[in-house]
């Protein structure tokens, strides 16, 4: 009897301090500059896969419900390139369950892909490095990358396939810092990331994004290594700031925020003038991630609830690398 090709993977998504935006090859995912980020701990997806001798369409099955169309697509996709490396043809099934709410700006696509990619590879019997699993989910969702090594996490740009991946800058115990996050829509987004990285060469303002992310990337990596909050504030809001800027002058061009937007961002800045140790950042999404020191996560959420347009807040401390675990 053949044996079950069968994985089981979990991964965390990621919250960026320097963002990814815009490619200098979309089909394979090259970013056109480096980033940083922090794993999420409190989120997660667990995915299964299964693979069939019998060759034919992947099924996705998210929280108990089979998916079709685009987000199928994108896995089977995925899966292509997976089963081009490990010389496999049959079709399979993946089995994914996440609490992080989809297309809302909290990278559920990276936790995804980062789990996929585990669970698949393991599941055709191929034995990758962290930096071989890293490259590997780049292709599903750019930012998947980042969720494969555990902590704080840089994403080399590079410049071919096999440069462009991840690596651990510091594990997730070197800092208790926490993304407070307040939800202020949970609508799927009209944009989704990867029509916006087409589109942020078309602003004028992208080039010079570019050209000053590789300092930015440098200045967050040493305050995060010296647990510096108020040097990692200044440069995470500006580089938030720049990656809207970008958006908002694209071709055509691309607002994420709300009203709310404003009013958190707001809220956070008088604050800080205040006295509390907060910083603010935005992915492609109204939603606004609040980075603090753990001791005043809560009382941060406290005043995040209190925000008018705030539905619900989320919290989460720095969440170790993806990994194959028992199926449950
Ligand atoms: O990995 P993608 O294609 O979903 O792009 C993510 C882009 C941002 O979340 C907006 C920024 C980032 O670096 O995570």
């Amino acid at each position: 009897m053949e044996a079950i090709r069968r994985a089981t993977a979990q991964a965390h998504p990621n919250i960026a301090f320097i963002k990814y935006w815009g490619n200098r090859d979309d089909q394979l995912r090259l970013p056109a500059n480096p980033s940083l980020s922090m794993n999420l701990g409190a989120l997660r997806t667990i995915t299964t896969v299964t693979f069939l001798e019998e060759e034919g369409p992947d099924a996705l099955i998210l929280n108990g419900s089979p998916v079709e169309g685009p987000a199928r697509d994108r896995v089977e996709a995925f899966l292509h390139h997976v089963r081009g490396m490990a010389g496999f043809r049959g079709r399979a099934v993946v089995e994914s369950n996440t609490d992080i709410p989809a297309g809302v700006g909290l990278a559920s696509s990276a936790a995804a892909f980062a789990a996929l990619a585990v669970a698949a590879a393991a599941a055709l019997g191929m034995d990758l490095s962290e930096r071989e699993l890293s490259i590997l989910a780049r292709l599903g969702s750019g930012s998947a990358c980042r969720s494969m090594p555990p902590g704080f996490v840089e994403w080399v740009a590079g410049d071919r396939h096999e440069d462009s991946y991840a690596y651990s800058i510091a594990p997730p115990e070197h800092w208790a810092l926490w993304d407070v996050i307040a939800i202020l829509s949970e609508q799927h987004k009209a944009v989704g990331s990867s029509e916006g990285h087409r589109r942020a060469a078309t602003s004028p303002l992208h080039a010079l994004r570019v050209a000053t992310a590789p300092e930015r990337v440098a200045r967050c990596r040493e305050a995060i290594w010296r647990r510096d909050f108020e040097a990692l504030a200044e440069i995470v809001e500006t580089d938030a700031i720049w990656m809207h800027a970008v958006m908002m002058t694209s071709r055509p061009p691309l607002f994420y925020w709300e009203p709310a937007t404003i009013t958190v961002l707001q809220a956070v800045r008088r604050w800080r003038d205040e006295g509390l140790p907060v910083a603010f950042t935005l992915d492609a999404g109204p939603n606004v991630h609040v980075l603090c020191p753990m001791e005043v996560a809560d009382e941060v959420a406290r005043r995040l609830q209190r925000v008018p347009g705030v539905r619900r807040v989320l919290a989460s401390g720095p969440g170790g690398g993806a990994c194959r675990i028992p199926r449950s």
